[in-house]
């Protein structure tokens, strides 16, 4: 099993470019199934895209990726199947997203359950209940959600009863090609959300945020091929700001938009790091001293769940006590006993986290648990003396491109080892 290798305690410099969102690029390729061609640019290279178009390849879509990997062409004319396999699924819970397609095209699905994961139960209540509202009979048998909508999708007035980004995303894909008007409200807004979004639009889909939460959609009954190039991946922005502020380094983030990463800018500019903002890049310098922070993990425009786990292991060298609070998932604290394996001082009570500040990192050897739990430990062991190893990095490639190669090009000592 491959592992990294960091020497930490290296001032970096350089520059790293961003890659495309994983976390739009998902539901893109899922919306995909609703259209015969679609041409898909910045989709980045990582295991959960992989999976995901095996998962496309199952069900009958032809896929050409070209030799750099820019560009993916999906060719959906013999898409036949309606079954999507436990075994692509319970690696990558996105695979739920297919749910709302293939019940557009074909009237019916069968998808496995995800089953819970690391960070938390992740039920799918929500994508269910909702679909139920448009005309959608479930059955769950033996772990598969079982969904047939008869007379095919009907638009329906939907509240969402919390927050929940895949539902909302499931839902805008159903709703998409369905017979008359959805609204959809309590949505999630993240960016990513909005990316789908655009993308539906420019396939033809008639959608149109009516409130800040609030999507009307208008069915259509036919939709075009085109050509979409996915935004940013604004975690994978966001973790690199931490590494260049952990580091005390000046990196330079490209190839993003700083507006979409306003609340990140906001807060490390909170905490001592100096943020230089142009139109399409960032350049972060790390400061002496770390102030600590008390923050609560919220949903967008809120600080994300996903830079929690970095932005803890940062405030173990802060200059003071920080609290997070964690209030998406409920088990999204397993990077703290590694952390403080490495000789952070983190407490955890309830959904918070108490994170002592001021201490000295040391390397050891690590143990990923989850795609973010596991870069964490990349900023850890980049903050400690000595040298650390983390074992089980394919958490890591589920999500990071070229992690290793963008940041020894910063003059990072890390290397992936066998
Ligand atoms: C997406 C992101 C993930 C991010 C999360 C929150 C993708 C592929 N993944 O995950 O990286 O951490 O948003 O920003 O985009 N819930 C229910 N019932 C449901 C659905 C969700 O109770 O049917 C709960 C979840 O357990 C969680 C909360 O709602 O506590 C939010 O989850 P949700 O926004 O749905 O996350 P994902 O779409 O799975």
């Amino acid at each position: 099993m491959e592992k990294l290798e960091i020497t930490g305690d290296k001032k970096l410099q350089g520059s790293i470019n961003i890659s495309g969102s994983k976390n739009a690029s998902l539901p893109i390729l899922a919306a995909s199934i609703l259209s015969n061609k679609i041409i898909l640019t910045n989709v980045p290279a990582v295991k959960d895209i992989d999976t995901m178009l095996e998962l496309l390849t199952s069900l009958g879509s032809v896929i050409k990726i070209n030799k750099n990997r820019k560009t993916i062409i999906i060719n959906n004319n013999k898409t036949n199947k309606t079954h999507a396999n436990y075994k692509l699924v319970k690696t990558m819970r996105a695979g739920i997203l297919v749910l709302g397609s293939l019940l557009s095209r074909f009237n019916k699905a069968k998808v496995s359950l995800p089953g819970g994961c690391a960070i938390g139960l992740r039920p799918v209540n929500i994508h269910i209940d909702a679909l139920k509202k448009m005309g959608v009979k479930v059955k769950i048998i033996d772990g598969y959600i079982h969904a047939v909508a008869k007379n095919g999708l009907k638009g329906a007035k939907i509240k969402f009863q919390k927050i929940s980004v895949g539902a909302t995303e499931n839902l805008l894909i159903a709703a998409v090609k369905a017979k008359g008007r959805t609204v959809l409200s309590n949505c999630a807004i993240e960016p990513e959300v909005k990316d789908l979004c655009n993308f539906l639009i420019k396939l033809g889909g008639k959608i149109k945020w009516i409130g800040k939460r609030k999507i009307q959609i208008d069915g259509v009954k036919k939709l075009k091929d085109i050509n979409y190039k996915v935004m940013f991946d604004r975690i994978e922005a966001g973790t690199y700001m931490i590494v260049a502020a952990a580091t005390k380094s000046r990196i330079a983030i490209k190839n993003i938009n700083p507006k979409i990463i306003n609340k990140e800018i906001f807060i490390l500019k909170k905490i001592g790091v100096k943020i230089i903002e142009k139109k399409k890049k960032i350049t972060v310098i790390g400061p002496k001293i770390l102030k600590s922070i008390n923050i609560k993990t919220s949903p967008y425009p809120g600080f994300p769940t996903d830079l929690q786990a970095q932005l803890m292991a940062l405030m173990c060298i802060a200059n003071k006590q920080s609290i997070i609070e964690e209030n998406i998932f409920e088990n999204r604290f397993m990077h703290v006993s590694e952390l403080n394996r490495m000789g952070a001082d983190i407490v955890v009570k309830g959904r918070k986290a108490i994170i002592k500040g001021n201490k000295k990192l040391n390397g050891a050897e690590l143990m990923a648990t989850d795609l973010r739990a596991s870069v964490s430990l990349v900023i850890a062991a980049l903050i400690s003396s000595k040298k650390s190893t983390i074992n089980r990095i394919y958490h890591l490639d589920r999500g990071y491109e070229n992690i290793e190669k963008k940041l020894s090009k910063c003059g990072a000592k890390i290397k992936r080892i066998k």
